[in-house]
């Protein structure tokens, strides 16, 4: 018998109470017009992540002296804080993510794969560090800084000397190889290449049963919980542009989406040829207690027959529920296309490859119309009804499921601008999401028919 002992998960408590004056300064109105821009395919887009790019990484000492992003008080007269080194260095999980690698539970996860010490083991450093090749790496980088500044931003060489010019403009900056961070689109991508993974680095399961902790992102409540180093105000937004927390969050679901479909039928994930890694499946459907029933109420779904495995589907779900429920075009087609996948991936996988393939092009139209709509008030309430209802319903019975079913609502509460009216529901419904050993598939489900009520 398998049971996961989790620590409860900062970012999780940290959510509902830290998080509504960063929230506040986002909010939107009662609508809501995505941010146009419109991506291809994960990957396929030309964007070149920072850990990819030709640029030299210099290492976080080239931008940490106290006259750069080093300084001890925000600057009174700069567009930015300069302090940004001091809060990623005292408060940034990233930058204690190489000093991870040090740790018991890191050494106990190596041993188990045989892969030695994992500090110096690149299956590790390429998502715990900026693990650029030796030949792009400058006098002062350290592997030891973790995820610095330019695992996020780009390797520095091409623009560490004009960027402190005033009058560099930010498209001028992103010429000379900045990361272009600020867009909703790549922003998600960049997060979610280590926090969800990609063809080249994940998290397999070898990983998790050493006793690496599920990995679980929605980009704009990972973006508020990473320790604010920058402030979204209107100097931000006439050189960076208007985006909000639906933009991230919606651009957030799109990419894990896609990256999902591109990782299932990934070869190199599939080592015997007939079984994505398990990884790609719902950790609890396989890891639950075997002598206590969980009394679910719930008939089985008949995409899933008792005993299958099912897919881990948080993201394409949920864009298959709001393309259906705000009847965008091609929503009928994605979402019929996404059952006969989740068929597949349990009982039929020898045809994944082709559902998935089938999949792609109906993901990018309804992908195209979700981005290119505007959604007034009413729309949104009513995707709030049908996420409810959705949960309700015991839809959302694996943990990764309510977890971004969970993180939607609270987007979509503030964006609608009843967060505080719900508060009370909201945090009696995260009791049972706090922890994922003691999520209660039903206690979920109850407290989301309460949210329902009128
Ligand atoms: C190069 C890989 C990488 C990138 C890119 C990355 N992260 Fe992370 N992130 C990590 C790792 C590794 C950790 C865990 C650190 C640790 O505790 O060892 C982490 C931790 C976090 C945490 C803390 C989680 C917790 O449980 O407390 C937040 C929040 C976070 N990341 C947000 C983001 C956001 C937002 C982005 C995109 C702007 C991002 N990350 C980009 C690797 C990355
Ligand atoms: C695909 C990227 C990825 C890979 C590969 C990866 N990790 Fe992680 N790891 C993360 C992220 C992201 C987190 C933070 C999870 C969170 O809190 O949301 C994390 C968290 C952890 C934690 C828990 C840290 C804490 O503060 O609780 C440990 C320990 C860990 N990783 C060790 C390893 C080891 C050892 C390896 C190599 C065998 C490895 N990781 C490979 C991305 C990765
Ligand atoms: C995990 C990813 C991540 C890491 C690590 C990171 N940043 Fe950022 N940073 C962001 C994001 C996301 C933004 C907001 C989007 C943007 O403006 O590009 C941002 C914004 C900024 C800004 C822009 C503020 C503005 O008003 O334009 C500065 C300056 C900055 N970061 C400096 C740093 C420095 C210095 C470090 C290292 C000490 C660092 N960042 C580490 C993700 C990161
Ligand atoms: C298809 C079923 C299946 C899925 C899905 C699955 N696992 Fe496992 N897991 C197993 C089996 C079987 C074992 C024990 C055999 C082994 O060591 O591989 C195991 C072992 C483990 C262990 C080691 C337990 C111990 O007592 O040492 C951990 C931790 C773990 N898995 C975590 C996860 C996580 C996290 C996920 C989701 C990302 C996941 N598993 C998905 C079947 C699964």
């Amino acid at each position: 018998m398998v049971r996961r002992e989790l620590k409860y998960r900062r970012w999780l408590v940290t959510l509902l109470m830290g998080c509504c004056t960063a929230l506040a300064a986002m909010a939107q109105s009662q609508g809501w017009a995505p941010d146009a821009r419109i991506p291809s395919e994960s990957g396929a887009d030309g964007l070149v992540l920072p850990q990819d790019g030709a640029a030299t990484h210099l290492g976080v000492s080239s931008c940490a002296s106290s006259v750069c992003h080093g300084r001890a008080e925000p600057s009174a007269v700069n567009r930015v804080w300069l302090t940004e080194f001091r809060i990623w260095q005292g408060q940034d999980a990233h930058a204690t993510s190489y000093a991870t690698l040090l740790t018991d539970q890191s050494r106990t996860i190596a041993t188990k794969m045989g892969i030695g010490d994992p500090a110096s083991a690149a299956v590790c450093l390429n998502c715990h560090a900026d693990n650029v090749p030796v030949e792009r790496r400058g006098k002062r980088f350290q592997l030891s800084d973790g995820v610095g500044c330019e695992a996020c931003h780009g390797g520095a060489e091409g623009w560490i000397s004009s960027h402190t010019d005033p009058k560099a403009s930010y498209a001028e900056n992103l010429e000379a190889g900045l990361f272009p961070s600020a867009s909703p689109e790549n922003r998600a991508e960049l997060c979610l290449s280590c926090h969800l993974g990609t063809s080249q680095k994940f998290a397999s399961h070898d990983i998790m049963a050493g006793g690496h902790p599920q990995l679980l992102f929605e980009t704009a409540t990972f973006s508020i919980n990473q320790p604010m180093h920058y402030a979204v105000d209107a100097d931000y937004r006439a050189r960076k542009g208007e985006y909000g927390n639906m933009d991230l969050w919606l651009h957030g679901l799109l990419e894990a989406a896609a990256t999902q479909l591109q990782l299932i039928t990934d070869k190199r994930l599939n080592v015997t040829g007939s079984f994505p890694d398990v990884a790609l499946y719902h950790c609890d459907s396989c890891h639950r207690l075997t002598d206590v029933s969980a009394g679910d109420p719930w008939p089985v779904d008949p995409l899933r027959p008792s005993g299958s495995i099912p897919l881990n589907d948080a993201a394409l779900s949920l864009i298959a529920l709001m393309a259906t429920t705000l009847e965008v075009d091609g929503a009928q087609a994605f979402s019929g296309g996404l059952d006969r996948l989740i068929f597949a991936a349990s009982m039929q996988r020898g045809e994944l490859s082709q559902m998935s393939e089938a999949l792609k092009p109906k993901f990018r139209v309804v992908q195209r119309e979700l981005l290119q709509q505007a959604f007034s008030g009413n729309q949104l309430s009513a995707l709030r009804r049908a996420l409810l209802t959705f949960a309700a319903s015991g839809k959302a019975r694996y943990f990764s499921n309510a977890f971004q079913v969970f993180l939607a609502i609270n987007t979509l509460n503030h964006a609608l601008q009843d967060d505080m009216l719900l508060q009370e529901e909201m945090q009696t419904w995260f009791q049972s999401i706090m922890s994922e050993s003691e999520f209660a598939p039903v206690l979920f489900a109850t407290q989301a028919a309460r949210l329902l009520l009128p």
